[in-house]
């Protein structure tokens, strides 16, 4: 396994690859890797020549609040993780080679990026959509992987390849849960013992959904409701957006019909975790 910072080496590597006729697969990630991102990798190491994985927290996703600094870093646990996977190239950009003296060029991805997650972390999307078309052509892989946790991050990235015309198939893979059905989030390990407990509410709250969309329930407002009133049992539950939205528009419903997107984002003290659950009918 290759660990490369540099971006000319990087580039000059990708090219040796893609002359050998080899197909590469890319996994971007911010590091603090679980099941979640080990997930991806090994779906690029199955189908793909040439795995890569990218681990570069990106300053231009965060906002002024937000938890840049204390992000976790477990760097050699990250690699020691990769490593075991067969990962063949890790890149590991510094922020000044990502975003140079005089960087000024940014992809805002209109519409999906101002609703749900959009609405509260103004500049998130465009920071995400910016990195990952930096990444993109850096990297220029066959196939790209990301996770169905980020729904949002996934529909505004494939609107931007399909926009940007990307030579890039992108594979969406669905949510890693534990075993209490809590979606593997690095933002997890920021939760002390009560906080995980609470959090195990959120994946009820979406299978309460389901099951009220599967018992032919059709206005998502009493499911809001229903849902809410049951994350706001949780004493250090705060939350910042239950929605139902259509899964390709991310628009609300104002009635369910054969399928439906239902997300979410809730604060358990300062941590703010997100899930989701597609339902169809
Ligand atoms: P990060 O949060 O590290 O996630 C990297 C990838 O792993 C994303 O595609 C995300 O959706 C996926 N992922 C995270 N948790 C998952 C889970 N429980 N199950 C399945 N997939 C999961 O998302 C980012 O980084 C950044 O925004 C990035 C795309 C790298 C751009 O900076």
């Amino acid at each position: 396994m290759r660990v490369i910072g540099d971006l000319k080496k990087v580039n000059l590597l990708v090219r040796k690859i893609k002359r050998e006729g080899k197909s590469i697969g890319f996994v971007p990630t911010m590091g603090a890797l679980h099941e979640g991102h080990l997930s991806l990798i090994r779906q690029a190491k199955r189908d793909t020549d040439f795995a890569v994985v990218s681990i570069f927290v990106n300053p231009k996703q965060f906002g002024p609040q937000e938890d840049l600094k204390r992000y976790p870093k477990p760097l050699k646990k990250d690699l020691a993780l990769c490593r075991k996977l067969k990962v063949d190239l890790i890149f590991l950009p510094q922020v000044k080679e990502i975003y140079p003296d005089g960087f000024a060029t940014f992809v805002n991805v209109f519409g999906l990026s101002e609703m749900l997650c959009g609405a509260n972390r103004p500049g998130h999307f465009r920071g995400v959509a910016t990195v990952v078309t930096k990444l993109l052509n850096i990297i220029s892989p066959d196939l790209l992987y990301l996770g169905q946790k980020d729904a949002q991050q996934a529909l505004i990235i494939c609107r931007m390849v399909e926009d940007l015309n990307f030579p890039v198939k992108v594979k969406v893979m669905p949510v890693v849960r534990d075993e209490d059905g809590l979606a593997l989030s690095s933002r997890n390990a920021y939760l002390n013992k009560s906080q995980l407990k609470e959090a195990q509410v959120l994946f009820k709250a979406l299978s309460l959904a389901k099951v009220m969309i599967e018992h032919g329930q059709t206005n998502p407002g009493r499911i809001i409701q229903k849902i809410q009133d049951l994350i706001q049992n949780k004493k250090q539950a705060k939350v910042d957006y239950i929605a139902v939205v259509d899964p390709q528009s991310l628009i609300s419903l104002k009635q369910i019909g054969s399928e439906a997107l239902v997300c979410l984002a809730v604060k358990f003290g300062k941590t703010r975790l997100i899930d989701n659950l597609r339902i169809r009918v």
